[in-house]
């Protein structure tokens, strides 16, 4: 089969496994050659199979020979179309480069949310483990059921009070579009915190916790976005900032209990705006995006999620060089908070238009990073060769 991206509604609906195992293969290479640090001995990481996850999952596994447990949500090819999702082949290569290595790592695909899951997830602990270290939750999911009651909840990327006109990116075209923030009904609201909240999060401590599969000085993290006033009002003003919200208070509470109980803590990490599946929904997100991999990449300061999370775990986890701020959240996103790169955004987010899209944002580098989260643009990826998806079909996760 020969694979070429097929975009639709900015989304990737075919991807390149070729490509996938590049792109887990360069994050590897960039952590080898950054060096080993110590860290934790095992990690639980909830939605590990691409974006923050996948990138802390390899900074962990090839930066401290830890040990990964990693749930997510993938789909494997079907058929002779169906190329299957990016995590799914992320997750196949990490298996094979980490077996390589001499590593121990194991997948679980399905939902995280589900007590199911998380029965399954633990029981694996329980017998091949004893108890974790680290739990890392890096989901991003636009659906739950909460499975106490069986009620599904959707989350929605709106405004709270006003709605917010910007531009979005339109991928096919290279080019900008307006487009209109909506405001968020109070249901709505309600429903996102469901989603992206921290009760999830909290679930599955709660219930490592009374398991007994924690061990003593456990670390759990969870990824925040915090941006600046630039993206206030789509993020941290809006209906997903009300969702961090939630996950900055559950993280309060945990890290109360864990201190106590266990002498460790939970903690929330800010990370810097990247190319994810998650983050180009959000409306006029990706265009700030573009303007800050101009103004980070002309100023040399520019990270990829595996440069950002490798640093985040050596310096800041596990190191002694931490950037924390007055509530008490991680700052790896310090690079993109600096004063001259929030005035420079600002200023070329008024000044973008149709016209000047493409000189004065990275609007080609970010699509660029976008079709590589799906596999393309790596030049060293024959694209017009044959894919033999009937072979790659048949590699299995452990
Ligand atoms: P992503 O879309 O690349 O990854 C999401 C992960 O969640 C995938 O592994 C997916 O399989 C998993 N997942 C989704 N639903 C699931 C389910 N029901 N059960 C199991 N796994 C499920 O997203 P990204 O952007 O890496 O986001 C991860 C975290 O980082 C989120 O909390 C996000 O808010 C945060 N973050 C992202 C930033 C960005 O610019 N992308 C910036 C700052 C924070």
């Amino acid at each position: 089969m020969i694979i070429k991206p097929v975009i639709k509604n900015n989304i990737c609906i075919r991807v390149h496994p070729i490509g996938c195992r590049e792109n887990v293969s360069r994050q590897i290479e960039y952590v080898k050659e950054a060096g080993t640090f110590k860290g934790p001995e095992k990690a639980l990481i909830i939605g590990g199979s691409s974006g923050y996850g996948l990138a802390s999952r390899i900074a962990l596994a090839f930066g401290c020979g830890t040990r990964t447990v990693n749930v997510s949500f993938e789909v494997p090819a079907k058929g002779s179309s169906k190329t299957g999702t990016a995590g799914w082949w992320n997750n196949i290569f990490f298996q094979q480069y980490a077996q390589e290595a001499g590593l121990d790592f194991k997948d679980f695909v399905g939902d995280a949310f589900s007590f199911e899951m998380k029965e399954h997830v633990l029981d694996y602990i329980r017998k091949e483990y004893g108890k974790i270290d680290l739990l890392v939750y890096s989901l991003a999911s636009n659906r739950r059921t909460d499975p106490r009651n069986g009620v599904t909840y959707n989350s929605v990327l709106k405004s709270i009070g006003q709605e917010v006109r910007g531009y979005s990116i339109d991928i096919n075209n290279i080019t900008i579009k307006e487009e209109v923030m909506e405001v968020a009904t109070e249901e709505e609201i309600a429903s996102t915190i469901k989603v992206m909240g921290g009760e999830d999060w909290q679930m599955w401590v709660d219930m490592l916790k009374e398991a007994d599969l924690l061990a003593e000085g456990f670390k759990t993290v969870a990824y925040t976005y915090l941006g600046s006033p630039a993206t206030y009002p789509i993020y941290k003003d809006g209906t997903i900032g009300q969702a961090k919200k939630h996950l900055e208070q559950t993280a309060a509470i945990l890290n109360k209990e864990i201190k106590e109980e266990l002498g460790g803590e939970a903690l929330i990490s800010s990370s810097k705006a990247i190319v994810t599946k998650a983050s180009i929904y959000i409306p006029i997100f990706p265009v700030y995006g573009a303007i800050l991999y101009k103004v980070m990449k002309e100023k040399k300061t520019h990270e990829t999620e595996v440069e950002q999370k490798y640093r985040f775990f050596r310096d800041m986890l596990y190191g002694n060089k931490r950037i924390v701020d007055a509530d008490g959240r991680l700052r790896p996103d310090n690079l993109e908070m600096e004063a001259d790169v929030q005035v420079q955004v600002e200023k070329l987010l008024k000044e973008v238009n149709q016209e000047n899209v493409r000189e004065i944002t990275d609007i080609k580098g970010f699509i660029v990073d976008f079709l590589k989260i799906n596999g393309f643009e790596f030049e060293n990826v024959d694209y017009d060769a044959d894919v033999d998806m009937a072979e790659l079909a048949e590699m299995e996760l452990k």
